[in-house]
């Protein structure tokens, strides 16, 4: 699939076959495929904007408008539109409109082509609406006349180029088999880059697990920040020194099991003695975030002693980070806790 390896219409030919196209190119679109580029592959990228199209050929892309994508026969296509919050609900339409984009582009498509999912979407997207959107549009089925994955972005728009060239991770979700194998290979040039396999859903999913955990994070150290300056501290250098030193902010594995309360000795204890020491100093209120810590984690206590609806859903769950194995025992559990709160 790549210049120095592949077939010219592998890496795309100036006919337009074969190459990589890119719909969507704004932040995550034009990283992706200059990214792509910057690897040997042949990459156009496509845009409903002609004034991006237009500014992405000064820049010496090879750019076109959603319209001609039919023209082309890319062997994949990867979808990097928008995906706002209107009204306090993900608005999927433009990832619709671009499936059916893609979907009418492949109808004369000769090969097997593949879609890829990069926008940020919620559980279920790519299955239930990308898949039979394409399907419907190319009168193919999702398996069977195209491969579909999803391939969630962690880049920071400020250095989107080189976060894309340089992850700490690939996570590639996939309808099956074929299609895990056809984006593998397209990342074939990461060799070095762990290369994480997920469901579809699953890979939808943890890319809000990674955003919602880093804004909960950014969250937590305001909140800390507020306090720590009241009662006279450096917040910096409690901060700085906290980061090097506590072990849940730099072991990708403490507190991060999740389906546990954190019990043990400290954890329970030092929440509720620091929102005490927030109380005396009239600062409760402005704790929003440990009091809700506190809540969740008595909240899941309950959940765990209440009837069998816990063991239940345990036992029913299986995940694809543990490769389908049954969830770990209450003994286990508790271990687990004591050593959480330690
Ligand atoms: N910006 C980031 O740092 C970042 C990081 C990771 C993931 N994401 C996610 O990636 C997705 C894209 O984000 P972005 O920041 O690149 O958005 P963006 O607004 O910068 O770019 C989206 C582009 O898609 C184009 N577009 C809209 N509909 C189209 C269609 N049907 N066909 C072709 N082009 C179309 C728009 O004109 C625009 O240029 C979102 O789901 C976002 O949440 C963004």
């Amino acid at each position: 699939m790549r210049a120095e390896e592949a077939s010219p219409k592998a890496v795309g030919g100036s006919d337009g076959t074969g190459g990589l196209a890119i719909v969507g190119s704004g932040v995550v679109g034009t990283a992706t495929g200059a990214g792509f580029q910057a690897k040997g592959y042949r990459v156009v990228l496509c845009d409903t904007s002609l004034d991006r199209v237009a500014l992405l050929r000064r820049q010496g892309f090879w750019s076109i408008d959603g319209a001609s994508l039919a023209n082309l026969h890319p062997d994949a296509y990867f979808i990097s539109v928008p995906t706002p919050t209107v009204e306090g609900r993900v608005d999927l339409s433009f990832v619709e409109a671009a499936a059916q984009a893609v979907g009418r582009a492949m109808i004369d498509h000769p090969g097997h082509p593949l879609v890829v999912v990069r926008s940020t979407v919620p559980p279920g997207t790519t299955e239930d609406l990308v898949g039979p959107a394409v399907g419907f549009a190319s009168g193919r089925e999702p398996g069977r006349g195209f491969g579909l994955c999803m391939n969630p972005e962690f880049l920071r728009a400020a250095t989107a180029h080189d976060d894309f060239l340089h992850p700490r991770i690939i996570v590639i979700g996939a309808l099956d088999e074929g299609s895990e194998r056809a984006l593998t290979e397209i990342y074939s040039p990461w060799a070095d880059v762990p290369l994480v396999s997920l469901s579809l859903r699953t890979a939808e999913a943890m890319k809000y697990v990674a955003n919602l955990f880093n804004a909960t994070k950014i969250s937590f150290f305001n909140e800390m920040h507020r306090i720590l300056l009241v009662s006279g501290c450096d917040p910096d250098a409690a901060f700085a020194a906290a980061t090097r030193g506590a072990e849940g902010l730099w072991n990708p594995s403490y507190g991060a099991r999740g389906g546990a309360a954190y019990g043990g000795i400290c954890l329970p204890k030092d929440t509720r003695g620091f929102l005490g020491f927030a109380r005396d100093l009239g600062m409760e209120e402005l704790m929003p975030l440990l009091r809700a810590t506190i809540r969740v984690n008595e909240e899941m206590e309950a959940f765990q002693s209440s009837d069998g609806r816990f063991r239940a859903m345990r036992e029913g769950a299986s995940s694809d980070a543990n490769g389908g194995r049954s969830q770990p025992n209450d003994e286990e559990l508790d271990r687990d806790d004591a050593v959480r709160g330690a």
